[in-house]
């Protein structure tokens, strides 16, 4: 939308209150604290529904029937080879890598092998999105082994979504309740409003590049501290406390310093956030059942010390709080939790990308130019001081 001459040009820093796109797929209420999903509460996903048939709805728009459910997860199974030079690409970047790096770089890479990646249509791009979701499983997993020094194992029988990305990345059969937690996990992640990620793959498949591309810059995106970084953060927080009475001193310290505690606040949520909560009660199981308990009890003690302090200011804990100590429980590296935030989010961001694609206008907002107007003689090189 232009001003008029008179007015004074709108600019909202980091676009924030911006309206940029319409959507049906997902809606967060900051103020009621609630995720919906196409009209599904995300309380009433996570506990009747799975990863894969949360896919199908963002991805189609409803629940599949029993055939459509059998159907996509068929896709999945068509599409989850990974090429072997690819795999190549993860052993190479080895251990020191940051995972992210990895990710993006192979996630651009699997555009290599597909000789239609420029037909722009829906249905090629929507065969696209399915292929790189079928994949993701055994590429985060397979870069969790590489980071660990540890061989990358072939597929395996016909597991979930979920299971299957926990036995690439640990070689184990996957305990059931663990392979629940991270179901779950994934499903609270898998879309959240025009968040930076989102966003940028909205910019770049604009421009009619293709979900390849889209989604890599979804993945550089997502690599900020300010986004998919802060469970690692909180972790590191949670462990260097170590214990609930020295809470208190470390987080006045911080506060005094007007230093950010990561895990807590959000741009839209001012109450809880609704996938903290569903994450809690998983972290109390997954930390008592593998010896943890104090970790969780440095935390609860932390969220309570918080919430007494800034919860007026409307920060609660985020859905990072809680989601780093269940993967380190669950025997993952810190490194890979923002590769299993991509591997939820991965069909918001496809699913969000071929939405736009149907109504499509390339993004092309303007800067205020705020420096010299000119103009300005030019002074040779030779003669500039
Ligand atoms: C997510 C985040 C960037 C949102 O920031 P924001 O929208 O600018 O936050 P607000 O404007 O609501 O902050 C209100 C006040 O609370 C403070 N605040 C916000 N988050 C805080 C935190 N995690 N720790 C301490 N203080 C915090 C702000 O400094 C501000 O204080 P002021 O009123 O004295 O200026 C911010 O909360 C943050 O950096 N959190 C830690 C990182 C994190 O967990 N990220 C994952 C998000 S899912």
């Amino acid at each position: 939308m232009e001003n008029s001459k008179d007015q004074k040009p709108v600019f909202a820093r980091g676009l924030e209150g911006v309206i940029a796109a319409e959507t049906e797929i997902g809606f967060v209420d900051g103020q009621e604290g609630r995720l919906v999903y196409r009209g599904y509460d995300i309380n009433v996903l996570c506990e009747n529904s799975n990863y894969e048939e949360v896919s199908y709805l963002l991805i189609y728009g409803k629940l599949p029937t029993r055939d459509q459910m059998t159907e996509y997860i068929n896709q999945f199974r068509k599409y989850s080879e990974i090429p072997e030079s690819t795999m190549g690409i993860i052993r190479n970047f080895g251990k020191d890598a940051h995972p992210m790096i990895t990710l993006r770089t192979v996630i651009s890479n699997l555009a290599s092998y597909d000789s239609q990646e420029s037909d722009s249509s829906i249905e090629n791009q929507r065969r696209i999105a399915i292929s790189i979701i079928a994949k993701m499983p055994a590429l985060v997993g397979a870069i969790h082994r590489t980071i660990n020094g540890q061989e990358i194992v072939k597929a395996k029988g016909e597991l979930s979504y979920a299971a299957s990305f926990l036995y690439y990345a640990t070689g184990k059969n996957p305990d059931p309740v663990e392979t629940k937690i991270m179901d779950t996990a994934l499903m609270i992640h898998a879309d959240h409003g025009m968040n930076a990620s989102t966003f940028s793959s909205l910019v770049t498949i604009s421009t009619l590049a293709d979900i390849y591309s889209a989604t890599t810059s979804a993945v550089s995106t997502l690599k900020g501290p300010l986004h998919g970084g802060a469970n690692e953060r909180a972790l590191k927080m949670i462990m260097d406390i170590a214990s609930p009475d020295k809470a208190e001193a470390y987080l006045a310290a911080m506060i005094a310093k007007k230093e950010k505690i990561m895990g807590f606040g959000h741009r839209v949520y001012k109450v809880y956030d609704p996938r903290a909560k569903i994450l809690k009660k998983y972290a109390s199981y997954i930390s008592e059942k593998t010896d943890q308990k104090t970790l969780f009890q440095t935390a609860n003690k932390i969220e309570e010390i918080m919430i007494n302090k800034l919860g007026e200011k409307g920060i609660f804990p985020n859905v990072d709080f809680y989601s780093g100590m269940i993967y380190y429980s669950m025997g993952l590296k810190p490194e890979i939790f923002t590769p299993i935030f991509a591997l939820g989010r991965i069909s918001g961001w496809t699913a969000r990308s071929l939405e736009y694609l149907q109504n499509n206008r390339l993004f092309r907002p303007k800067a205020l130019y705020v420096g010299e107007k000119g103009p300005k003689s030019y002074i040779s090189i030779h003669e500039r001081q």
